[in-house]
């Protein structure tokens, strides 16, 4: 069985407090894009995992994480070999690694025989990371709380989008630590993202894209900020940081805006790629 494993943006990320449990609550409109790994499935002699990238080979990758956690609550015998096929930068804020245990999960559910329902899988996935629940989902959606209270968004226009990454490397945690050391007030680019959607307005939605910690990121890693520059200076109609950076994405009026600007940014070294918002 071969599964896609598609990587998310972050059209907004507002951070509206801290939990006691240390993690933020967020308010953050996600959607998956069409750049993904795939996941190779397959009924095996016993347990195997394999990946095409050898430092993503280990046992502490998601992708075994979930399997173990999916063998341990269904009670079946891990008979399956795994073969895992990166196309997802990481580190990069795009939840690769998050989408290839929603994949695992999902897939070995399928190959087994559906033993856990859809509530099971759901809370798997939360114990194996914020954006995991988001992936499972596998559609656009406001994510609330740590991340794991989903609405789901049915009417996002099809977005154009380029994503970038240059050679700055970020830590999630140390991104949070520093966004709350800045005090910086709450943004709310969600609710007005969520109004321009229902309203079907275009224009209004690109422009309302916003992540809270670009302040933080912009001194952390410039980089990031100057490809958002270079976005915009190749037509662009608005760029942002996905998640906790440092991937950067670019929205277009249409493929071929895209596809310019992802040649001129590769020209310069800089990593690039052209896909599109999946809507399910
Ligand atoms: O859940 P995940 O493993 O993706 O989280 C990575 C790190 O991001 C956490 O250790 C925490 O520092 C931070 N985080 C947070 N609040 C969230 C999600 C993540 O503080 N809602």
């Amino acid at each position: 069985m071969k599964l896609n494993a598609y990587a998310k943006i972050n059209l907004t990320l507002d951070i509206t407090g801290v939990r006691p449990d240390g993690f933020h609550e967020l308010r953050s409109v996600m959607a998956p894009v069409t750049l993904c790994d795939v996941i190779e499935l397959n009924k095996n002699g016993s347990f195997a995992f394999d990946c095409s990238v050898k430092e993503l080979c280990g046992t502490d990758n998601l992708c075994v994480r979930a399997a173990k956690l999916f063998f341990e609550l269904s009670g079946q015998k891990p008979n399956v070999s795994i073969y895992l096929e990166k196309n997802i930068p990481f580190p990069a804020g795009l939840g690769g690694g998050s989408a290839d245990a929603a994949c695992v999960l999902k897939g070995l559910n399928e190959l087994c025989g559906m033993p856990l329902s859809a509530e099971q899988l759901f809370s798997l996935a939360e114990r194996l990371g914020s954006d995991v629940p988001f992936c499972l989902l596998g559609a656009p959606a406001l994510c609330e709380g740590r991340g794991e209270r989903l609405t789901s968004i049915n009417s996002l226009p099809e977005l154009d989008i380029v994503i970038a990454i240059g050679k700055a490397r970020l830590k999630t945690p140390e991104v949070f630590r520093e966004y709350d050391k800045a005090g910086l007030p709450a943004r709310a680019d969600s609710d007005r993202l969520l109004n321009a959607i229902e309203r079907g307005d275009r224009e209004e939605v690109i422009s309302s894209l916003g992540n809270a910690f670009e302040p933080i990121t912009d001194i952390l890693a410039p980089e990031t900020k100057e490809i958002r520059k270079l976005m915009l200076s190749h037509s662009a109609l608005n760029a942002r940081l996905s998640g906790s950076g440092p991937s950067v994405y670019g929205v277009f009026e249409n493929s071929r805006a895209a596809s310019n600007c992802a040649e001129a940014l590769k020209n310069i070294g800089i990593f690039a790629v052209c896909c599109k918002t999946v809507s399910k």
